[in-house]
C-alpha cells in the first residue's frame, strides 16, 4: 500500500491503517486481534496530550512508556538542539576518541547522581543499560580474580527484552518462550504488600523479604553471585514501593556477601518519584545505576549506566578496558537533546514539582478506593497503580473470562479512551492493575481529567463486578 502525502491531501487515516497492517510489526502487540479494531495513529503531541490522525485529543496518563517526563511541548527546543549539533557534527563514537556533548552529558549526569557514582557509560536503551551493568559486574569480578556471573532479580520485574535483560525478567510468560537463557540466580520476592497477612507489620514484612533474598544467595553460593538488581519502585506488579528498612537491608546483604547492587532506574530516575534519582531519595547507595527513558524524556534514543568509583577502579588500570561497546551509545545528537532535556527539567524544577504535587495526585486516586472493584491504590511521585479485584466480593476468585470481560479493552481501556484518557492496563501475573504516570508537567487540571475518567469507568465496572 502506498501512503498518500498527508501535507497535500489531508489526513490519511485509512491509508496509515492499511499500510501499518501490511508492514508495521508493533511491539508486544497482538497483531491478528488488532485487525478487528481500528488502529490509532498518533500524529501530534502538546503538553500532556496526544492528538491522533482523526483529531482526537487524548490525555497521556502514562507519559507514553513512563518516559516523556517533560511532555510534548518542548519539540522546538529539542529540534533546535539537534539541528545545532547536526550542523556541527552528526555522528562520532565514544570509543578511541569522543566529542564535546558526550563529555558534557557525562559530567552533568555524574553531578546529578548520588554519592560516588561518577562514571557514565552510554547505551542506546534501558535494556542495553541493564546488559552493560551485568557485563560490568561480571568483568569487575574477573579483573579482581573472582569468577562471579549470576544475577538476582525480583518476581514480576521487567528489565528489558535483550537476552541478558530478558533472563532477569521476573515475568515467566514473557521469558520462557526464549529459553534457554543466560544463567541467573533467579527471582526473589518483590515488595508487594497487598495480599500479605493484615496482621504482618512493616518491620516483619521487611525481615521476610530480606530473609527470602538471603536464602536465595546462600542457596546459589554467594561467591557465584555478581549482582542484585532492583528497581527502587518496581513498575511491573504495580508501583511497588519498598517497606521501611528494605533498601538498607539489601545494601547490607550485598556488602556481607561482596555482591554488587544495581538500581534499575530506567523509569525512576529524572524526576518520576520526586528526585533526580530514586537512589538518592531512598538512600539506596547502589554500585551501579541503569537509566534511559527520562534522561532525554524519550526525545532521544539514549540510555546510560552510572558506575561508582570503586567499581570503576579496576577498569582504570593500565592495560585494562571494559570489553563492551556499541555504535550509538552517546550519539552526539542524542546527547545534545538529553542535555537540553535536563536543562528544561532544571528550569521547570521538575523533581521538586513532583514532590510538591504528589500528595494531590495520590489523594485524588485514593478517592477511587471507595469503588467496589478497586482493591488497592499505591505508588509515589507521579507513579501510581490502581489494583482491581481478582476475587468476587464473597472472596471466590474471578475466572479468567470474567477478568477479561471486566478489565478488557471494551469496558476499561476503551471506556477511558472514550473519555479522552490513555492509560495502561496490566494483567501481568493475573493481577489487574491500571498504571497512572502522567508527564511530570501535569497539574491539577490533568489530575482531574484522569481521576474523573477513572471514576466513571471503574464505577461502571464496579457495578458489573458487584453483580457477579
Ligand atoms: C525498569 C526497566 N528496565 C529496563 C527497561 C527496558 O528499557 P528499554 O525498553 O529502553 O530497553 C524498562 C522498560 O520499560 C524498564 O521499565
Amino acid at each position: 500500500m502506498t501512503l498518500v502525502n498527508e501535507a497535500v491531501t489531508g489526513p490519511t487515516t485509512d491509508g496509515y491503517r492499511g499500510s501499518a497492517s501490511e508492514h508495521l510489526w508493533r511491539h508486544f502487540a497482538d497483531m491478528a486481534a488488532a485487525k478487528s479494531k481500528p488502529l490509532r495513529v498518533i500524529t501530534r503531541g502538546e503538553g500532556c496530550y496526544l492528538i491522533d490522525s482523526e483529531g482526537n485529543r487524548l490525555l497521556d496518563g502514562l507519559s507514553n512508556l513512563f518516559c516523556v517526563n517533560v511532555g510534548y511541548s518542548y519539540g522546538p527546543e529539542f529540534a533546535e538542539a539537534a539541528a545545532a549539533q547536526y550542523r556541527q557534527l552528526g555522528y562520532h563514537s565514544s570509543w578511541g576518541s569522543t566529542h564535546p556533548r558526550a563529555i558534557e552529558l557525562a559530567e552533568k549526569i555524574a553531578s546529578l547522581a548520588p554519592g560516588n557514582l561518577n562514571h557514565v557509560f552510554f547505551t542506546p536503551s534501558g535494556g542495553e543499560s541493564v546488559e552493560a551493568a551485568w557485563k560490568v559486574a561480571r568483568q569487575y569480578f574477573s579483573l579482581r580474580g573472582e569468577r562471579r556471573w549470576k544475577a538476582i532479580s525480583r518476581e514480576m520485574a521487567y528489565h528489558g527484552t535483550t537476552m541478558g535483560a530478558l533472563s532477569l525478567m521476573g515475568i515467566p510468560e514473557v521469558r520462557e518462550p526464549f529459553a534457554p537463557l543466560v544463567p541467573t540466580a533467579g527471582n526473589v520476592r518483590n515488595t508487594k504488600r497487598y495480599g500479605r497477612p493484615t496482621e504482618e507489620t512493616e518491620e516483619a514484612f521487611t525481615a521476610f523479604l530480606l530473609d527470602d533474598m538471603e536464602q536465595r544467595i546462600v542457596a546459589e553460593g554467594p561467591d557465584t553471585v555478581a549482582m542484585v538488581i532492583i528497581e527502587p519502585v518496581q513498575n511491573h506488579g504495580g508501583m511497588l514501593v519498598a517497606p521501611a528498612g528494605y533498601h538498607a537491608g539489601v545494601r547490607a546483604m550485598c556488602d556481607k556477601y561482596g555482591i554488587l547492587l544495581v538500581a534499575d532506574e530506567t523509569i525512576t530516575a529524572f524526576g518520576r518519584v520526586g528526585a533526580w534519582f530514586a537512589s538518592e531519595l531512598y538512600d539506596i547507595r547502589p554500585d551501579i545505576i541503569t537509566t534511559a527513558k527520562g534522561l532525554s524524556s524519550a526525545h532521544a534514543v539514549l540510555g546510560a549506566i552510572i558506575v561508582s568509583d570503586q567499581v570503576y577502579a579496576p577498569f582504570d588500570q593500565a592495560g585494562q578496558m571494559l570489553l563492551h561497546g556499541n555504535t550509538f551509545g552517546g550519539h552526539p545528537v542524542m546527547a545534545a537533546v538529553a542535555l537540553r532535556n535536563l536543562e528544561i527539567m532544571e528550569r521547570l524544577r521538575l523533581p521538586d514539582r513532583v514532590l510538591s504535587k504528589q500528595d494531590e495526585l495520590r489523594g485524588k486516586l485514593e478517592s477511587l478506593s471507595a469503588l467496589d472493584a478497586v482493591v488497592d491504590v499505591r505508588g509515589t511521585g507521579f507513579f501510581y497503580a490502581v489494583e482491581l479485584a481478582s476475587e468476587r466480593l464473597d472472596g471466590t476468585p474471578l475466572t479468567d473470562e470474567e477478568k477479561a470481560w471486566l478489565y478488557g479493552d471494551d469496558l476499561l481501556a476503551g471506556g477511558l479512551e472514550e473519555r479522552g484518557v490513555l492509560l495502561r492496563i496490566s494483567l501481568d501475573g493475573g493481577d489487574p492493575v491500571v498504571c497512572v504516570a502522567p508527564p511530570l508537567v501535569a497539574d491539577t487540571a490533568e489530575f482531574d481529567v484522569l481521576t474523573e475518567a477513572l471514576r466513571e469507568v471503574l464505577g461502571t465496572i464496579s457495578r458489573h463486578y458487584a453483580a457477579l
